[in-house]
């Protein structure tokens, strides 16, 4: 069928079903099959088809998801069969113990199989479904009766408005989903940022955050929090029935809905008290919180024969673990100088174990950040791992000790003693010290690690030879020898070697990444790019005047001015020289000429840390494609890859409308 002669009525139920499959492909399999902008056209046009035709438009349409205006309060709806909750066990003998309940009260040898899920930290709901359509969902109430709200639920993209039916399938009538609406922890801390950056209350966990987005009176606000779901089985059912629950998942997931695909059957309690094991050890890899593993007995007939005692099932138990906050106390506020002069704090905390891993320091981003959470030296504070190894501080754990004050960062540089400056609307506070000690240790490690990228030779490298004397300048760094690398614990014959020698290959490494090793204020990888493409060579760029500079793609009047004024400087002419005669390369090659690729004309932002990828690595993925890599967002960036503990980058995108990309969009992106 083809939209050229189709009817406007086949060309929207021909939409809509290619939009649900499009959203289905995105949320539920994480495989998506067209770009964003390809959707957003197939849903345009069926909004201006929906508007020229107003009797097209059906209660489950896409278009309908975020169309609701705000409501005074919720309905009361009762669901159709009771939402019970769980037993917990929260230890292998308590799993055991409920294994040999079970069996006695089973009362036979029949063997009995079970199934695992992990069990999500979010908001429990019921979502109802008739004839196939979603008709309208409620939150868990007290388990007798929620409140609907299905305005909000229908902003959910992972939640199908309609099922997906097989060929010719007649669907049930009326049909209970239910699961769990959780905030993805990315969600949770951008949530948390945006609404400190407003002023606002911050969610103390994601639970809260989710909890709170699906009560929201405006549905607009649910639809601006990334919320999604795990569906985890049936309530009411009529005209389809099961032999077991892991069968019941498996046809849920069929028919479009988000399953969790760490669900899995076992015909052992051993086996399931491994994957408790192991999940306890690997919760922190997923990007939602999970507090401890749902085992059902997988029979539904013997989950009938096993029955419930007050709402709780006697054939499911949650096994539960230790949460990943811990208290501890804040010792001290310390500060590390950056390359480029900002003064970044961080914490050192009372050594405690945090889901078990040792926790003994964490990052704080900034002054405002520390006051805005209201975290003293002295103070008993939370902690938490979430997600990533980096350890927040989320907020004090109780009121302050007597004498404890607010956080001030130092007035002078705790380095070289310089003024510290904080440029207007900026939240760092920088040494404004060019010679600062510093600058030059951290770009000495730009200068390894980013630019020239050594294998081998890392910050531990360069902070042990920088206290040692032994390196103060990427010269020195040149005429390092294996004979003295050998005086040194830890360096052997062979490896004495190896780094020297992958010091000296170093030299071959393109103008660019010698521009950009430089750490010419401003200068960032595609500025570098873009200097080295437009000049040539180095000898070009000294003697261009600040106008000329300016000619170069990206690069403004500051900009210019700043990267003039270095060129400008004796010591940093004699430092190109040095390096020049050390055999840099400071002429242009094959390197800086542009790559052809799918995404040329495009340019990205990176901002925050990735887990898989270093910034150099998810640069030159998308340069390899054609991409441009740039430094700042604006309305012309295609999009922001978003890692860890991301930059004030995260608020200009949102601001000006530019697509976020996470790690799994980014490498679908590159794929
Ligand atoms: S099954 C009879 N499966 O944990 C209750 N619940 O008290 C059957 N939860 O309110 C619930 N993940 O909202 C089930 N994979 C999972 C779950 C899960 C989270 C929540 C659920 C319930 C609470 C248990």
């Amino acid at each position: 069928m083809s939209s050229k002669t189709a009817t406007p009525a086949e060309r929207a139920a021909e939409l809509r079903r290619i939009l649900d499959y499009h959203l289905y492909r995105y949320h539920v399999l994480d495989d998506p099959e067209v770009s964003d902008a390809e959707y957003d056209r197939l849903f345009d046009e069926l909004v201006a088809l929906e508007e020229a035709n107003p009797d097209l438009v059906t209660p489950d349409s896409p278009t309908q998801r975020a169309g609701a205006e705000p409501s005074a309060e919720f309905a009361k709806s009762e669901h159709l069969s009771p939402m019970g909750s769980l037993e917990k066990v929260t230890d292998e003998n308590g799993l055991r113990k409920w294994a040999d309940d079970v069996r006695k009260r089973l009362d036979s040898d029949e063997p009995v199989a079970y199934v695992t899920e992990p069990k999500i930290d979010g908001s429990a709901v019921s979502l109802v479904y008739e004839n196939g359509a979603f008709v309208r969902g409620a939150t868990r109430g007290d388990g007798i009766r929620g409140e609907d709200v299905s305005p909000n639920l229908r902003t959910i993209g992972a939640i199908p408005l309609r099922m997906q039916l097989a060929e010719g399938e007649v669907p049930s009538s009326v049909l209970e989903v239910r699961g769990e609406i959780y905030l993805p922890l990315s969600g949770f801390r951008a949530l948390n940022e945006r609404l400190a950056a407003e002023g606002k209350k911050t969610a103390p966990n994601p639970r809260n955050a989710a909890a709170g987005s699906l009560r929201q009176k405006n549905p607009q606000i649910t639809a601006s929090r990334p919320l999604s779901i795990w569906v985890h089985g049936l309530g009411h059912r009529e005209g389809v029935d099961f032999e077991g629950h892991f069968e019941a998942l498996e046809w849920l997931r069929s028919r479009g809905f988000r399953t969790n695909p760490f669900a899995g059957r076992h015909e052992s309690i051993e086996e399931v008290a491994e994957v408790c094991r192991e999940w306890e050890r690997r919760r922190v890899e997923l990007d939602y919180e999970i507090d401890g593993i749902v085992i059902k007995v997988d029979s539904l007939a013997q989950q009938r024969r096993l029955g419930s005692l007050h709402q709780r099932p006697r054939w499911a138990r949650a096994y539960k673990w230790a949460p990943l906050t811990a208290q501890t106390k804040l010792l001290n506020i310390h500060i590390r100088v950056g390359r480029t002069g900002n003064l970044n704090p961080w914490a050192q905390l009372e050594p405690v174990e945090v889901g078990g891993v040792t926790i003994s320091t964490a990052t704080l981003h900034n002054e405002e950040d520390i006051n805005r959470k209201d975290i003293r030296k002295g103070d008993l504070v939370i902690v938490q791992r979430a997600g990533d190894v980096i350890p927040q501080i989320v907020g004090p754990a109780g009121p302050h000790k007597r004498g404890t004050k607010r956080f001030r960062m130092p007035a002078k540089c705790p380095l070289c003693e310089a003024e510290v400056v904080k440029p207007e609307g900026e939240a760092m506070h920088r040494c404004p010290n060019r010679a600062c000690p510093s600058r030059g240790l951290e770009t000495l490690i730009h200068w390894v690690m980013a630019a020239m990228d050594i294998e081998g030779v890392g910050e531990q490298f360069v902070r042990g030879f920088w206290k040692e004397g032994l390196l103060r300048s990427m010269p020195d760094l040149y005429r390092i020898t294996a004979e003295q690398l050998r005086e040194y614990e830890g360096f052997g014959e062979i490896s004495a070697a190896k780094a020297v020698d992958a010091i000296q290959r170093s030299k071959e490494q393109p103008f660019l990444r010698v521009l950009y090793g430089l750490n010419i204020p401003q200068v960032g990888w595609v500025t570098a790019q873009n200097l080295a493409r437009h000049f040539g060579s180095v000898d070009r760029l000294i003697s261009a005047s600040q106008e000329e500079i300016q000619e170069v793609e990206g690069i403004g009047p500051d900009r210019a001015e700043a990267i003039a004024e270095w060129f400008s400087d004796e010591e940093n002419r004699r430092l190109v020289e040095e390096l020049r005669d050390l055999g840099l390369t400071f002429e242009a090659g094959e390197a800086e000429r542009p790559v052809e690729g799918p995404l040329t004309g495009k340019t990205y932002v990176i901002t925050g840390t990735l887990e898989r990828w270093s910034r150099e690595e998810a640069r030159a993925a998308l340069e390899a494609k054609g991409a441009k890599v740039g430094d700042s967002v604006s309305k012309k960036t295609a999009g922001l890859v978003v890692g860890e503990e991301p930059g004030s980058k995260l608020e200009k995108a949102k601001r000006v409308g530019v697509e976020l990309l996470d790690e799994k969009a980014f490498e679908r992106l590159i794929a």
